[in-house]
């Protein structure tokens, strides 16, 4: 039986668990959790695990007393450094839940932490090992664009009002959607074109959608605009365009931040330079909904064009000098495009001592962050900014 050990035992933490880990091992028991919020976990968790699961109140107790195979960190995006960086002294596996740090601050300790360190993490990068990134990988390793030189990535989000009516739009815990969203783009950019991130240029659109000066807290069943707004969930409901109708928070409050305290962003894009002396570009948008939903990306070299999405499930390579196209269709959607359960497979596989090495190493998740800072930063300042490499001083 595999032991695991859980730090943040939320949402996020419950479906991978309860899905593609249950599902790869079925001999799995939460063992042991650090959270404050014991009664929300208790209700949480699989009647498999209620029974024997024990509590504690520190990471390091619960190392020392639980005889775990393996920790899980769950908690939300601010905690991740701090904790990993703690967990990185053991030589237990670890999933890491992205972005792996919200600050330049938090991603330089996280490196040290790891310098030395014989814990194996899995960061919480679905996209990267999904089987149609995995099909495009194939498609450029065969040679069939020649080098890759041009990327053009999109991701047009069609729940994105999360970010304003949960609390994702609390900017102290998110760090803005470069660091929530495109952590996981950047990172399969980089894997795709073969080449890390050295310079970006970044542009972003606040306050022109969300955000807003209703009053703190206030939800839809107590506003007066209920009827009309195009948020509340019985609009909605009417229009199709979800993506849930439940009572929630107020899209266009205080509580969404400013430009001087943070906030989200409505929609930002950006330019990257590769090492490799190819460019691209990538943009996300929050507001768009229902069909509208997009994510994927156009890559070019001199021999074809490939492009690929992962709503519609498809990837079509372009042979430029021969005159044929293929297009290739996936099997219906999995739990993240089926990035969720290849983590799963890595992490229980290095449990096991079945594979040496993870797909998404820290090093993936701390590149990742790396660039992420470095657009944020472009985007507030207008300036192009040199995205800082892991292992350099
Ligand atoms: N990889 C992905 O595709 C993906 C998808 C969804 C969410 N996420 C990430 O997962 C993370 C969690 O999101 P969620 O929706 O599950 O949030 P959540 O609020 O449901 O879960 C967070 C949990 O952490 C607990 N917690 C708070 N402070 C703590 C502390 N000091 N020590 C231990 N536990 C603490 C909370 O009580 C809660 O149970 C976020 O960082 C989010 O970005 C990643």
């Amino acid at each position: 039986m595999i032991r695991l050990g859980v730090i943040g035992y939320g949402r996020r933490a419950h479906g991978v668990i309860n899905g593609p880990l249950r599902q790869v091992e079925p001999d799995i028991r939460v063992a042991a959790v650090v959270d404050p919020d014991k009664e929300g976990v208790s209700q949480r968790l699989a009647e498999i695990d209620r029974k024997d699961v024990q509590f504690y109140l520190s990471l390091e107790e619960m190392v020392r007393k639980a005889n775990l195979d393996g920790i899980f960190i769950g908690t939300r995006c601010h905690l991740h450094a701090p904790l990993a960086s703690q967990v990185a002294r053991y030589d237990l596996p670890l999933f890491l839940e992205k972005p792996v740090a919200i600050t330049m601050k938090q991603a330089i300790s996280l490196e040290k932490a790891f310098e030395n360190s014989r814990c194996q993490v899995v960061v919480s990068f679905p996209l990267r090992v999904s089987p149609l990134c995995q099909l495009a990988k194939d498609h450029i390793n065969q040679g069939d664009l020649g080098k890759p030189v041009h990327v053009h990535a999109f991701n047009f989000v069609p729940y994105g009002t999360v970010y304003w009516e949960q609390p994702y739009r609390d900017y102290s815990i998110t760090g803005g959607l470069f660091l929530q969203k495109a952590t996981h783009d950047f990172d399969y950019l980089c894997y795709l074109m073969g080449s890390s991130i050295v310079r970006v240029g970044a542009m972003a659109t606040f306050g022109q959608v969300f955000g807003g000066r209703k009053k703190a807290g206030l939800r839809c069943s107590e506003c007066e605009q209920e009827a009309t707004c195009l948020e509340s969930p019985r609009n909605r409901a009417r229009n199709l365009s979800g993506y849930h109708t439940n009572d929630h928070f107020c899209l266009y409050s205080v509580d969404c931040g400013n430009l001087e305290t943070g906030t989200n962003e409505d929609c930002s894009s950006a330019v990257v330079e590769f090492v490799s002396g190819g460019h691209g570009v990538y943009s996300q948008v929050f507001f768009t909904r229902r069909e509208a939903g997009a994510r994927g990306a156009i890559i070019s070299g001199y021999l074809g064009t490939l492009s690929f999405d992962w709503y519609r499930n498809e990837l079509k390579v372009v042979h430029h000098h021969r005159p044929f196209t293929t297009v290739e269709k996936a099997a219906e959607a999995l739990s993240h495009f089926g990035g969720d359960f290849e983590l799963a497979r890595d992490f229980i596989g290095l449990i096991k001592g079945k594979i040496k090495k993870s797909r998404t190493p820290i090093e993936t998740g701390i590149q990742s962050a790396y660039i992420c800072l470095a657009a944020r930063e472009s985007s507030l300042t207008g300036k192009f900014i040199k995205v800082r490499q892991v292992g350099s001083r």
